[in-house]
């Protein structure tokens, strides 16, 4: 089944782990920490001492997504805070390949990110490298945005690839998934979604946006567990 990684990015930070918590009693499996240093995109977030207060909070796997530029300097502090995958941009790393390495050398699970106008095939060289790709549907820097319809023929334009190149690698989603698109998200293929607005700003509560995510993407899979 299609995982769910909520973005906390969308949480109350003033109650922030309580608001982890809910996720992982809901039975989301990972936890997504924009990181933006507003250069890449025009917004700033968080470091890695709110990945370390995460980390205390609850037991989930932690991914960091880097809407940074040159990214290098920063990694290492992201995994000794306990970050256990971190996702680095196509777009802002000029030395893809040495960034890529330099995650795997921190001992942590690699992804690369592509931006709404970045082409699947740009990928192609990093694939065997990563173990995650993630495709933006919406451009990246905020949260609450809808999601871009034309992010799903990418994502199945990605998995394609992924089967050519008879490699199994993560395919995230990341932007604008809610209760009405996940289920059409997950056919499309994606095998985790980032839901940031869906989660935190659900009716009923973060608990409650999670189980109804989960239960669309139940769904999807055939009632899979
Ligand atoms: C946007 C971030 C997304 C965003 C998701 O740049 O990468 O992870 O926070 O939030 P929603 O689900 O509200 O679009
Ligand atoms: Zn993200």
């Amino acid at each position: 089944m299609t995982q769910l990684a909520p973005s906390i990015l969308a949480a109350d930070f003033g109650h922030l782990a309580s608001e982890v918590q809910a996720c992982e009693q809901a039975g989301a499996q990972r936890l997504h920490v924009d990181v933006m240093d507003n250069h890449f995109v025009p917004n700033l977030t968080m470091g890695p001492d709110v990945v370390a207060a995460c980390r205390r909070a609850c037991r989930l796997p932690i991914e960091v997504h880097l809407m940074v530029e040159r990214p290098d300097g920063i990694l290492p502090a992201f995994v000794a805070a306990g970050a256990g995958l971190l996702t680095v941009h196509y777009e802002a790393c000029p030395q893809l390949h040495r960034s890529v390495e330099l995650v795997r050398r921190q001992g942590a699970r690699v992804g690369v990110g592509i931006n709404p106008a970045t082409p699947v095939a740009s990928l192609v060289d990093i694939l065997p490298e990563v173990d995650l790709a993630l495709v933006m549907s919406v451009d990246p820097g905020f949260g609450g945005q809808d999601l871009l319809p034309s992010s799903l023929g990418k994502v199945r334009r990605l998995v394609r690839l992924l089967e050519e190149m008879r490699l199994s690698c993560e395919v995230e989603l990341d932007g604008g998934v809610d209760a009405a698109n996940a289920a059409e998200c997950a056919r499309a293929g994606a095998t985790v979604l980032v839901a940031g607005t869906a989660v935190f700003h659900a009716e009923g509560g973060t608990g409650a946006g999670v189980t109804c995510l989960l239960e669309r993407l139940r769904g999807a899979s055939g009632g899979a567990a």
